[in-house]
This record gives C-alpha cells, structure tokens and sequence, in this order.
C-alpha cells in the first residue's frame, strides 16, 4: 500500500526523534511491501525563523492533502528563547493550535500504561503498582482555554490578563461519544474528569457526558474533579481505564501519567477528527535541555507512528510489531537516560531507535 505522510520534525529533540520513528516506518514499509511517501513541513520555531510564522497556510495545505501527519515537538526554552518575546500569535505553541484547529483534531488518545521491565523507573511504591496499569486519556483538543478569546490590558491603572474557557454541548458530546466508544472496546469504565463544583463549563460538561452515558449501558460511568483526579493516579493508578477531560486538564494529567509510566519519554499520543485522518506526536515537548545530545528518548514517537498505522492506515499487523519490537527491546535491557536504571545497557537516541527497527 502506498500513504502519504506529512513530517513535522519541528524544533529542540523534534528532528532526533523523529528521524529514529522514520527509521522504524522505513524498516515496517520494507517487511510488509509498502511505500510511504514523506512530505516534510515546517512546524514551531524553525518556521519562524525561515518565514515569520510559526505555521505557513501552504504547510497546512500539504497536511490537509496527505493520508496522516507525524510530529516531533516544537518550542524552545520559554525563558530565554527569543521565540518568546514575539507577540503569542506568532510564538511556535500558535502553530501547534492552529494546525490542530485547522485539522479538527479534535480527540486526543494519549495511552499510558506500565512496561513491567520499566519497574525500576516508575517512582510509586510496589504496593500501588501491583501487577501495573494500563489507562487511556481521552483529552479534547480543539476547545476550552486553548481556544477562548484572551486578552492582556490595562484596567484602571492595573495591568490584568483575561483568559476565557468556553465549551458547548455539541464540542462535549463527540469527545465523550470518542471515549464511551473506546471504553467499549477497553475494560467499559469511564472515569470523566471535571471541575463541576466551580466551572459552569464542567457543569455542562457533566450534564452531556451523562447525557451520553445512556447509550452505553455497558458501561461504568464515574465523575471526578480534577484535583482528586490529580491525586488518585499516584494514590491508585490501577483504577482508571478511559479518563475523559477537556483540554487543558487532560495537558496536565498526561504529564503525570507519563511520569508514572516511568517518564514523559514514554508516552505516545493520537489526535484524530472525524475520519481516518490524524496527527501523531509524542505528549512531550521539544526538551531544549538534551536537544542535539543524542540523548532523547525516541520511543514515545515511535509508538505515535505505531498508532499512526493503527488508526489512520487500518494496519493492525505492522503497528503490533513496532510494539512488539519496543517491548523486545526494553526486555533486552537497553534504556535510554531517562529510564534508566541499574544494571541496564544505556543508549542513546539512535541507537535506541536502531535497535526498535533491527527488531521489526
Ligand atoms: P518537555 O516535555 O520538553 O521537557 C520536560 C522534561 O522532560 C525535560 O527535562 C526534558 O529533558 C524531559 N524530556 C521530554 N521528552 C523527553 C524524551 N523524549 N526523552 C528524554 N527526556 C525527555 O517540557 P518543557 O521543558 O516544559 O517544554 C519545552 C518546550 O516544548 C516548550 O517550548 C513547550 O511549549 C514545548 N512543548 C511542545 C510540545 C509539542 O510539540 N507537542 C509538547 C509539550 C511542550
Ligand atoms: C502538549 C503540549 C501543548 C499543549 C503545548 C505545546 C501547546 O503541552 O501537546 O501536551 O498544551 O497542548
Ligand atoms: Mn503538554
């Protein structure tokens, strides 16, 4: 089969990573007899620098007109890069939104789940983990304070910043049709996280996830605020299945149910519209701190390119043995710096990535 897929390399660890998920596309296109077609764009900071603008119109268009997009990280140090004294329309995050806006990209799969060889990287004691957790965090991503109007002005003499978070019904029900749709094919429990005791948006919020929940008898629905949310995944990870939130909530817990999956380094992501087509990018950003070291962690992209072949491609057989190949990998004893732990074979970036494709 022949796919188009659009590159965005973007800034900092970006072009490392996604060069070594590149080399485990290229290793499955020659297995299983496919051709893919990589058309690379612009993306973040280095878009700036060559055209003003973190995301040229004609860069969406080439996405707009392949089969699926795979993403690196954009951004630079927000204290010290000059990318941040822009004005915020024209920082590099503005390209990520509006590529995700333009595209609908509106359901955002981020699974988190522990490798038992990554034990030793996960800080939670052995009497939380017992024999692990595997959880789905569905986070809508084209709505709430990602997207309100903003505004920073000078009021009576007092300089004060307005952020709004806005969501409708509509926006509500197909993220949580999403999440009641793939809690069906997971352990049927949904756990939706909100902040219903302050926000009218999670007020409306919960009314529609319920209102949802009648058409999936099957499955066990809970409501949680997010501060308890927040809490209950290093108190008890092993008691979330499908976490369903909005935008901004669902950034923040993915951070966490990184960590506790043994690092931010780890952790894949899907965002998908309406049809086949989607975006995937690690859920970590572009690491200035080891850029150009060879020392980051290629996994979570290629797992983003696992999922990739799975939803956007319908190829079931090819990502299960890019997960397979990881999983072989790890069981050998090779880690990266981030999840490493003793007695293990440390490696870098490339090699990591070798070693996923030598597996394939
Ligand atoms: P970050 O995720 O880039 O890094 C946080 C910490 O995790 C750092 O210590 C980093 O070294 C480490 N880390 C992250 N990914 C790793 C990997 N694959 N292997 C090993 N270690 C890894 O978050 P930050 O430092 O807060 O943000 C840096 C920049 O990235 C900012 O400009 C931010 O806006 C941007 N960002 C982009 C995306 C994205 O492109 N989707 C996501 C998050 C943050
Ligand atoms: C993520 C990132 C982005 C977000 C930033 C870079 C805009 O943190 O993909 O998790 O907050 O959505
Ligand atoms: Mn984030």
């Amino acid at each position: 089969m022949e796919k188009k897929i659009t590159v965005i390399k973007g800034d900092g660890i970006g072009p490392e990573i996604v060069t070594e998920a590149q080399k485990v596309l290229d290793k499955v296109a020659e297995k299983f007899g496919h051709k893919f077609v990589y058309t690379d764009i612009l993306m973040g900071g280095c878009s700036i620098d060559k055209y003003g603008v973190p995301l040229t119109d004609e860069a969406v268009e080439i996405a707009k007109n392949s089969d699926a997009v795979l993403l690196g990280s954009i951004g630079g140090n927000t204290s010290t890069s000059p990318w941040y004294k822009l004005a915020p329309n024209l920082r590099p995050e503005a390209g990520l939104l509006k590529i995700r806006k333009e595209l609908g990209l509106f359901a955002n799969l981020r699974p988190a789940n522990l490798y038992p060889e990554l034990r030793e990287a996960c800080p939670l004691k052995d009497d939380i983990i017992g024999d692990g957790f595997d959880m789905m965090i569905m986070r809508e991503l084209t709505g709430g304070l990602y997207f309100g109007a903003r505004k920073t002005e000078n009021v009576d003499g007092v300089e004060t910043a307005v952020d709004t978070l806005t969501y409708n019904e509509n926006e509500i029900r197909r993220i949580a049709i999403r999440g009641f749709d793939i809690a069906m094919k997971r352990r049927k429990k949904v756990t939706s996280v909100d902040k219903a005791n302050v926000l009218d948006s999670s007020r409306l919020w919960r009314k529609v996830v319920n209102e949802v929940a009648k058409d999936y008898p099957e499955v066990e629905l809970e409501h949680m605020l997010v501060d308890n949310c927040a809490m209950q995944l290093v108190r008890d990870p092993k008691q979330f299945d499908v976490i369903l939130t909005e935008n901004m909530f669902g950034d923040i817990l993915s951070d966490e149910a990184a960590m506790i999956s043994g690092s931010l380094g780890m952790l894949a992501s899907a965002s998908l519209n309406d049809t086949k087509f989607g975006m995937y990018e690690p859920s970590h950003g572009s690491a200035p701190d080891i850029a150009g070291q060879d020392k980051a962690n290629p996994i979570a992209t290629i797992l983003s390119a696992s999922m990739l072949l799975r939803f956007s491609f319908d190829m079931d057989k090819e990502a299960d043995a890019i997960d397979n190949a990881v999983k072989k990998v790890l069981e050998a004893g090779y880690r990266t710096g981030d999840i490493m732990s003793e007695d293990m074979k440390l490696v870098g970036c490339k090699e990591m990535g070798s070693l996923v494709a030598d597996m394939i």
